[in-house]
């Protein structure tokens, strides 16, 4: 917290707006507006998992509809298309961005067709904070007229030619869960490119009330809104984005420092001047022949040791007990990433103890 969210928290209270509407609401929409740029139109809904939700409903998912999805990502990426009853169909990531591979979408979107469905809809992550391959995906969007929705959970505050990541997508995606960059303790939103379409997103989210005196409804509506509490912590938040994102890109230069020249240890970075991450959480990639048989599993106990919590990366989704027999294109760049990848300790807060302590650890694994 930056201190600053009390005073919208305590103007709720003064104002008696304890519901999922009210001045937060609609301020903490304007910041991420202005914020975003790209005349963004937001919607703000009680979790990242909603927004998924209502951007695949918004889109037309009904059951057995086909939606391509990024296996390498935490399980809110598709959990929504079961939701809607739809299929997911998964696809490998790159190695540059670790995020969706262009040719193996264009592979499963033809296979796809050829099972006589259209997709109806691509969900690509910008994992970690990294943002996806924009262009090549947005050609092949355009090229089969398959929207997008840009899963920007974990990249808040990141760019792709200083471009905003939330902007890219026909509907993108947010999160302001508490271990975000920015948090309202639990929250979401939706950033749309037409007012009109905000305007279904929260007729949504508020149970798609019909326009009459009494309660009548047409569609399924759904209860998302986000409290007026919560985004009064969402606009305290938003006053130290901007501090948020130099902490966590500061974090990335310290571990780029320790592994600077390092054999056998990468550290997953920006593959170009393009892409511009929030650095959300660092990630290595280990290599056991070149660390002495020092595996992934090695490392994450040897910090665990030292009561440091590291984590391997998201498990791929194809690989998933749930999602047993769902459709899968590429290769195994997603599962390889998993078997060797361990993210680090990355928040904001990280003092020079906690990286003094980090750092020893890791001068110690790599001898
Ligand atoms: C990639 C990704 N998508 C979706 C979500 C879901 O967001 P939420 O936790 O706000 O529902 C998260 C994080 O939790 C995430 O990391």
């Amino acid at each position: 917290m930056s201190g600053n969210e009390m005073k919208y928290i305590q103007e709720a209270f003064d104002g008696n707006w304890i519901a999922p509407l009210g001045p937060n609401v609609d301020g903490f929409e304007k910041d991420l507006e202005n914020y975003l740029g790209q005349e963004s139109h937001v919607a703000v809904v009680s979790t990242g998992t909603a927004a998924l939700h209502l951007a695949l409903a918004m889109l037309g998912v009904e059951k057995d509809d086909f939606v391509i999805c990024q296996s390498l990502t935490f399980a809110a990426s598709a959990n929504p298309i079961i939701y809607l009853g739809g299929i997911p169909v998964f696809v490998d990531s790159e190695k540059d961005t670790w995020n969706l591979c262009p040719i193996a979408v264009e592979d499963a979107i033809k296979v796809c067709i050829e099972k006589g469905k259209k997709p109806k809809a691509i969900i690509t992550v910008c994992l970690y904070g990294m943002p996806y391959k924009v262009e090549e995906i947005k050609a092949i969007s355009e090229k089969y007229d398959i929207p997008i929705i840009e899963d920007s959970a974990e990249a808040l505050g990141s760019t792709y030619k200083g471009q905003k990541c939330g902007t890219f997508g026909d509907i993108s995606v947010l999160s302001f869960n508490g271990n975000k960059i920015i948090t309202t303790s639990g929250g979401g939103a939706l950033v749309l490119k037409e007012e009109i379409y905000k305007q279904k997103a929260v007729f949504l989210s508020t149970q798609a009330k019909d326009d009459a005196p009494h309660y009548q409804h047409s569609i399924v509506g759904y209860n998302y809104r986000l409290s007026n509490v919560c985004a009064g912590i969402g606009r305290g938040q938003m006053e130290v984005i901007d501090q948020r994102v130099a902490e966590r890109r500061a974090n990335h230069e310290f571990y780029k420092n320790i592994f600077k020249n390092q054999e056998g240890v990468e550290l997953f970075t920006e593959p170009s001047e393009d892409y511009q991450s929030n650095h959300w959480l660092n990630a290595i990639i280990i290599n056991p022949e070149k660390t002495g048989n020092k595996d992934r599993e090695f490392w994450r106990l040897a910090f665990a040791e030292e009561n440091i919590e590291t984590r391997p990366l998201w498990k791929p989704m194809h690989l998933q007990p749930l999602f047993d027999n769902k459709m899968y294109f590429g290769a195994n760049i997603a599962e390889t990433l998993f078997n060797n990848g361990l993210c680090l300790p990355s928040g904001s807060n990280l003092t020079d103890d906690d990286k003094e302590r980090i750092n020893k650890v890791i001068k110690n694994l790599l001898g």
